[in-house]
């Protein structure tokens, strides 16, 4: 007897520390248009660490709106957080899920990635991940749909060829597939710890790790807000998770927008 993806999928689950909040109950779809309009159906009758996890999804959407590309063989997941922190705070759970998941291939693969504010993981400079995160209002109950996907066991000439020479696959960098259960897995153990910590407002470990993990600390760079375009330095990001620039001497912090490398 062949085990389903949705048994392997939940056995994630039962393998989990009990005090784990996030993936204790997993629901796997072959195909869905996005995880996060199915998370949000289910959010309202569902605890808080809900996941819904799909082989594939036809509508993907990215930051800005923009359409994200999928192909078979990429893990797309949406976690569902009930946080109880203000807005700002949601932002450093964005990043906390970043450096969990680079983390995480780290310890499958020796691959070192490395963040780019606020929500994308590069190898080599190349996109191979993204995440987005989606807030909204229940009964004055801030909800976080947290969705990532991961480019894993396909070649990056999968992708549209218009986003190729700015992405790449695990499969591409790392050379082999590489188990899309024990990615979940390895990633759910760590987002658990960082997010147990959040919660009881200790910032001061993912701070510390956010430095380990950009390796675009020093780099020129552009920065799109509100149809503004500044030039600046990457610094860093200060407590609230906001992103840290030097333009031209003055240290400006951002709570969103569109980081672009300068050659
Ligand atoms: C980005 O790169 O701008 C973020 C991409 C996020 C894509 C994931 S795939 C799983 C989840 N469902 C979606 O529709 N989008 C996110």
């Amino acid at each position: 007897m062949t085990t389903s993806s949705n048994d392997l999928y939940s056995n994630i689950s039962s393998k989990l520390k009990s005090s784990s909040i996030i993936g204790r109950k997993i629901i796997y779809f072959e195909s869905l248009s996005s995880t996060q309009d199915q998370l949000k159906e289910l959010s309202k009758t569902n605890e808080e660490g809900l996941i819904i996890v799909a082989g594939n999804l036809t509508q993907a959407r990215g930051r800005f709106g923009r359409k994200f590309y999928t192909n078979t063989g990429g893990l797309y997941f949406s976690i569902l957080l009930k946080p109880q922190l203000d807005l700002s705070e949601s932002r450093i759970i964005t990043l906390a899920a970043s450096i969990s998941l680079a983390e995480s291939i780290y310890i499958l693969t020796n691959l070192k990635s490395s963040v780019k504010w606020p929500n994308d993981l590069l190898l080599n400079g190349l996109k191979f991940s993204g995440i987005l995160s989606e807030v909204y209002t229940v009964n004055d109950s801030n909800y976080l749909l947290l969705g990532i996907g991961i480019n894993v066991n396909f070649p990056k000439n999968k992708l549209p060829s218009i986003i190729q020479s700015s992405s790449t696959t695990l499969k591409d960098v790392y050379g082999k597939n590489l188990s899309k259960i024990d990615l979940l897995s390895e990633f759910l153990k760590n987002f658990n710890k960082m997010y147990i910590s959040l919660k009881k407002k200790n910032k001061s470990e993912l701070l510390k790790k956010w430095v380990c993990w950009d390796d675009n600390i020093g780099k020129q760079v552009s920065f799109s807000v509100d149809s503004l375009t500044y030039y600046g330095q990457i610094l860093g990001i200060n407590t609230n998770g906001e992103l840290l620039l030097n333009v031209n001497g003055d240290i400006m912090n951002f709570s969103s927008g569109e980081l672009r490398f300068v050659e």
